[in-house]
């Protein structure tokens, strides 16, 4: 009998022997994502996909599956780049690597709570541009993080992460979420749950840590950026499009708050031409959350694991939509 065909949308950060024993492996080579025609084409002749957040994986190309397609393994935590009810309406179990991003994503936030607070990124380009001539009693000043007032937006595992982390710098440190967490989790974190509306009202720092769905879709627009203390300093290390970009443009250009740091945006990447590369109350990185190197490993391994799951028939280790059960 011949082996499954399983088809994977980039070169990955471990290795393949594994699955090369039960799997006939095509990589998808290119630094640049297969196109959407070429994905297209290939479920139709392969057993199982593993994927990542850049690849459009939609109804159109779940329903173009071929008969023996089984299983899409994705390489990240979130999945909103795949209709999750158009993969469960042909009983496709979808994969996904949740527990071994969370603590490489909250270093990274911490690193870009900091870096904005303390301007670290403007005081680079002011040291390589031949700027610096004496020390300065106000030179690129910037808020207090130990005692500052922390806002945490999403209270899931990276949400979690983050409060540990700000506890060591004695914050204040505000929660607004879905649900409300165990009150014992609560005290032992020493966080407070509290509405999104006071959240935003007297927070120094702001981050983001919840998925992206309709409901938050543009959740940071104009009205959250007004009720924002000037001096606060918003971070991002979730999904682009819950923050309107045009909204964040006018609330780092009008002063309504005083910096932002943002690790995805709406469109990504974000377009060359885009009015926020101009500012320097911004800092953007490339969607680097997780990418520590044993992180991304052990990204690879769990979406390889889940894959192999998929193509046995068996239950997917860490399954998006259990209900195909
Ligand atoms: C994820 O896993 O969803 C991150 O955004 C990328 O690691």
């Amino acid at each position: 009998m011949s082996k499954p065909k399983v088809f994977i949308t980039r070169r990955l950060p471990t290795q393949l022997e594994q699955l090369g024993h039960i799997a006939t492996i095509e990589v998808w080579e290119e630094r640049q994502p297969a196109p959407y025609k070429v994905l297209l084409k290939k479920v139709k002749t392969i057993d199982g996909l593993l994927c990542l957040l850049a690849d459009q994986i939609d109804q159109q190309l779940i329903e173009a599956a071929g008969t023996s397609f089984k299983v899409i393994s994705q390489m990240a935590v979130g999945y909103d780049n795949i209709d999750i009810p158009a993969a469960t309406a042909r009983k496709i179990p979808v994969g996904h690597t949740p527990g071994v991003l969370t603590d490489a994503t909250a270093d990274l936030t911490w690193a870009l709570l900091m870096a904005a607070a303390r301007r670290v990124v403007e005081a680079d380009r002011f040291a390589r541009g031949g700027q610096w001539r004496t020390w300065e009693p106000n030179l690129l000043l910037g808020p207090n993080i130990t005692g500052a007032t922390l806002g945490i937006v999403g209270f899931g595992r990276i949400g979690q992460a983050i409060a540990r982390r700000a506890k060591g710098f004695d914050m204040k440190i505000f929660y607004t979420s879905r649900h409300r967490c165990d009150q014992e989790l609560e005290k032992v974190l020493g966080v407070e749950f509290t509405a999104f509306e006071r959240l935003l009202q007297e927070s120094d720092f702001v981050t983001i840590h919840t998925p992206l769905l309709d409901e938050t879709y543009h959740l940071f627009g104009d009205r959250q950026f007004e009720l924002m203390k000037q001096s606060a300093i918003v971070i991002n290390t979730a999904r682009g499009a819950i923050i309107d970009p045009e909204a964040l443009y006018t609330a780092l250009t009008s002063g309504q708050i005083a910096g932002a740091a943002i690790d995805v945006t709406d469109p990504e990447p974000i377009p060359t031409d885009s009015p926020l590369l101009s500012l320097d109350n911004l800092i953007i990185t490339p969607h680097i959350g997780s990418a520590s190197l044993q992180t991304r490993e052990k990204m690879a391994n769990m979406a390889i694991a889940n894959l192999i799951a998929g193509l046995k028939g068996e239950r997917l280790p860490h399954c998006v939509n259990p209900k195909v059960y």
